[in-house]
């Protein structure tokens, strides 16, 4: 017979009819009167399917015994009413058997919850735990409505290169892409002949998509990238990843306005989406993780456009009478304890800051008259601090000329990125916003190492 997912088989809800289903046992216990119960979880939704195993099982009985927690199982059966508690539906097996068997003194997983830094040294079977199935199906859905909600706008996907000659952040954290033999690299001068590289140029894993977003933005208009980028920098916190996973939208003929106006729009949506297509998963996080995600994402689904000026988000923090490691000077970069404070103590909600110093902004964002700062923005939330950063890109030649020499950059290196501003330039915008920062946020998980399938941090590469 055919094989039902068991997610399937709950939708189908087709009591007396007969299913084969196959998936990992979770628990197992025998009754006196001959009866085993048997839970099995396939993956496909949070709740797995309870299995009556008794005397009528046409295979041998001593199969039953042998099923451990953790075997693979195929089982067949008919799809019946429970009785008891905590399961609407049972399958009553008439047939079992064992496809896959673990040896119960080697399996990890017996424990009913173990702790997520155990988990993290076993993540090639945390996927098969509550929480780390349920995130899996979060991150899907939440892709899907990522491209469901650019695609109904008319937006573009484009497949920007995940190996870049160009630093788009300029901060150089970047991972070196070589094959030359660390132990023998090629000199010329004492400097590191990269001619004779695979490339010949230095190449790089790239920190965003966003310059060659930009290129595709001033043909097709309204284009946006969705893919892994990759930081070296050397940050031991709960929201950074060495390798982490970006949505950035780019848009032409749009200013800063329409750019804030999409990024609230858009997450508003995914949070609508989630609501609505992962109550399970949701309802998982919100009573075994954090008891106020159902809250924080339901608010959060309806929230307001706030916006103010970095200036007037400086004056703010310098009147709070709470004392910050870092002190605030206009000019900081502001820390997480100072986005925190302003979304949970001063607005109670999200909040985009707009108009920063252009001395701690990349070059590409788009001077202001004042000549102090850039048209910049962050979507600030709460508990997580940044999610969104995105700029008004500077359109004009001259000025992201000077830009890029006031800060160091080679403009030789970016003279494609310069064409642009010389060949029919205009106004556009984007943003990137860090995927798994939402994750965190959706599934209330503290740690962003929880919300990735195989972290990657400083000294840190498990799988
Ligand atoms: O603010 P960032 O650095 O912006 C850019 O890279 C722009 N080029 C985006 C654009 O305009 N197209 O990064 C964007 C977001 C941050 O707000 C944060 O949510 C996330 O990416 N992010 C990280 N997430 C996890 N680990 C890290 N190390 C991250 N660095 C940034
Ligand atoms: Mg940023």
């Amino acid at each position: 017979m055919k094989r039902t997912r068991i997610a399937q088989l709950i939708k189908s809800g087709k009591i007396g009819a007969c299913f084969t289903i196959m998936g990992w046992v979770r628990t197992k216990r025998d009754s006196k009167g001959g009866f085993s119960f048997i839970e099995v979880n396939d993956g496909s939704s949070l709740k797995g399917l309870q299995i009556i195993a008794d005397k009528t099982l046409s295979n041998n009985k001593e199969e039953i015994l042998k099923i451990q927690t953790g075997s693979a199982v195929s089982v067949t059966g008919k799809l019946f009413d429970s009785p008891g508690k905590g399961q609407k539906i049972e399958l009553h097996a008439d047939e079992i058997m064992i496809i896959g068997q673990v040896d119960p003194e080697e399996y990890p997983l017996q424990k009913k919850r173990h702790s997520f830094e155990y988990l993290r040294g076993i993540a090639h079977l945390r996927p098969r735990t509550n929480t780390f199935g349920a995130v899996a199906r979060i991150r899907n859905a939440l892709s899907f409505a990522i491209h469901k909600f650019f695609q109904e706008k008319g937006f573009y996907y484009i497949h920007t290169p995940i190996i870049s000659g160009s630093d788009c952040e300029g901060a150089g954290e970047t991972f070196r892409v070589t094959t030359f033999e660390l132990d023998n690299i090629p000199k010329k001068d004492g400097k590191v002949s990269f001619e004779d590289d695979f490339f010949g140029v230095p190449a790089n894993l790239t920190v965003s998509g966003q310059l060659e977003g930009e290129i595709y933005a001033m043909a097709l208009s309204d284009v946006y990238t969705f893919g892994p980028t990759f930081r070296a920098e050397n940050s031991h916190t709960s929201r950074h990843l060495a390798e982490f996973w970006m949505v950035e939208p780019e848009m032409a003929f749009c200013d800063l306005t329409g750019n804030r106006e999409l990024a609230v729009e858009f997450l508003k949506y995914l949070f609508s989406y989630v609501l609505d297509n992962c109550e399970d998963d949701l309802e998982f996080f919100n009573n075994f993780v954090d008891k106020t995600v159902l809250a924080t994402i339901n608010g959060l689904a309806s929230m307001d456009d706030q916006f103010m000026t970095y200036t007037e988000a400086i004056d703010i923090l310098k009147k709070a009478k709470v004392k910050f490691e870092f002190p605030v000077k206009w000019g900081l970069d502001l820390q997480s304890e100072h986005e925190r404070y302003l979304c949970e103590k001063v607005f109670h909600g999200p909040i985009v800051l707009v108009d920063y110093p252009k001395e701690i902004k990349p070059f590409y964002m788009k001077l202001n008259e004042d000549g102090k700062t850039v048209r910049a923005m962050d979507l600030l939330l709460p508990k997580i601090g940044e999610i969104i950063g995105g700029s008004q890109r500077e359109e004009n030649y001259d000025l992201l000329y000077e830009r890029m020499l006031a800060q160091g950059i080679n403009a030789d290196d970016y003279w494609w990125y310069l064409d642009l501003r010389k060949f029919g330039s205009a106004p556009h915008s984007g943003f990137g916003l860090g995927f798994e920062r939402l994750v965190q946020l959706v599934t209330g998980l503290s740690n962003i190492r929880d919300v990735i399938p195989f972290p990657r941090t400083p000294g840190n590469l498990n799988i």
